[in-house]
């Protein structure tokens, strides 16, 4: 795709870095906004304009819906309806990694384009001080997926959205490193029981705990995927990726995790996701340290296996897209 070139400003976290992004998304500008989880392609949610220029920007296909981000449980519930379970997740969890997907309210002002002509919305409220100041800022609900290319692996540093969209984007703010690292969990309460669409920040059994009854993740198969944006192929590098691997094979780079790990394939391809076995502190290397090996340029990156519990639930998910047949 052809897209005007235009001058992407470096923003910092200061007051009047923070005003400056609030005052272009009021403008209908794309801003690059650091969130706990990822950065954010951020836009005004409200503006078709403004949407069509996220999709244009990641070259995102526009059957994907986005998550609208709000500052707080109050600016949401003007947004979708909450029910019983969505209002206790919502109390429990916000601000913070959850993504709640609820029926549009009558006042709903996030665009058609955002929720893909969807009778629900992707409602979020973020726990990062500086995305706060800029939802507040800006007064109205900011669309924001990944602030990386579509498909490709997801941006948590400021250098992380240059790298993927620099030229295309009309300003990034640097708020340093995101903490988390993966993606929020999402959670739908549509009708009936909360469903999971996405592993992410907030571990499974946090959510269990607050609803009181198991959630299964929905898989791509079944009928229509009610999450349209859970292509399997996702946060691809360009290397293959080999899952739950042993050791090395000779030539690959290599993404270890936990004691031992390290010591296994000692070489310059060689990254260890947490060598002392902690699955968040693995969660906040898991993107970096993938784009990492990627320049390393070898033709496969082996994965080392990721326990399941807490966040490697969330990380396991997004190394098998990144591992899927493309
Ligand atoms: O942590 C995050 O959630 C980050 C930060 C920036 O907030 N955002 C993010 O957005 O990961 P994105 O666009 O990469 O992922 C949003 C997911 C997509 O898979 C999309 O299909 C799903 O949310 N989604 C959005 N609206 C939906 C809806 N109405 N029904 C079902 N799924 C929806
Ligand atoms: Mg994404």
């Amino acid at each position: 795709m052809v897209l005007p070139q235009r001058p992407t400003r470096r923003l910092d976290d200061s007051q009047a870095g923070i005003a400056e992004a609030a005052s272009l998304l009021v403008q209908g500008g794309l801003v690059a906004i650091p969130t706990e989880t990822v950065y954010g392609l951020a836009a005004d949610a409200t503006s078709g304009a403004a949407v069509a220029g996220i999709y244009a920007a990641k070259e995102r296909p526009s059957f994907n819906p986005l998550i609208a981000h709000l500052p707080d449980l109050d600016a949401a519930r003007r947004q979708g309806l909450f029910d019983a379970n969505a209002l206790a997740l919502a109390r429990a969890f916000w601000p913070g990694p959850l993504t709640l997907v609820v029926p549009v309210s009558i006042g709903c002002t996030v665009s058609d384009l955002a929720r893909a002509g969807l009778d629900s919305v992707a409602l979020r409220v973020p726990s990062h001080p500086v995305a706060r100041a800029v939802l507040r800022s800006a007064g109205r609900p900011i669309a924001a997926p990944s602030a990386n290319r579509s498909g490709r692996i997801s941006a948590t540093s400021a250098a992380h959205v240059l790298a993927d969209l620099d030229g295309r984007i009309d300003a990034v703010l640097d708020g340093g490193p995101t903490e988390i690292g993966v993606e929020s969990t999402i959670v739908a309460c549509l009708n009936g029981a909360p469903r999971l669409l996405r592993p992410g920040g907030v571990p499974r059994t946090a959510i269990e705990g607050v609803i009181g009854r198991t959630l299964v993740l929905e898989g791509p198969a079944g009928a229509a995927p009610i999450s349209p944006g859970l292509l399997a192929s996702h946060y691809a590098p360009s290397a293959q990726v080999r899952l739950d691997a042993v050791a090395p094979n000779p030539g690959e780079a290599w993404l270890g995790f936990g004691p031992g790990a390290t010591e296994l394939a000692p070489s310059e391809a060689a990254l260890n996701l947490s060598p002392r076995g902690d699955l968040t502190e693995a969660a906040a290397n898991l993107f970096g340290y993938l784009r990492r090996l990627d320049e390393a340029g070898r033709a496969t990156i082996a994965v080392a296996p990721i326990p399941m519990h807490g966040l490697g639930e969330a990380i396991n998910d997004r190394l098998r897209r990144a591992a899927a047949p493309r």
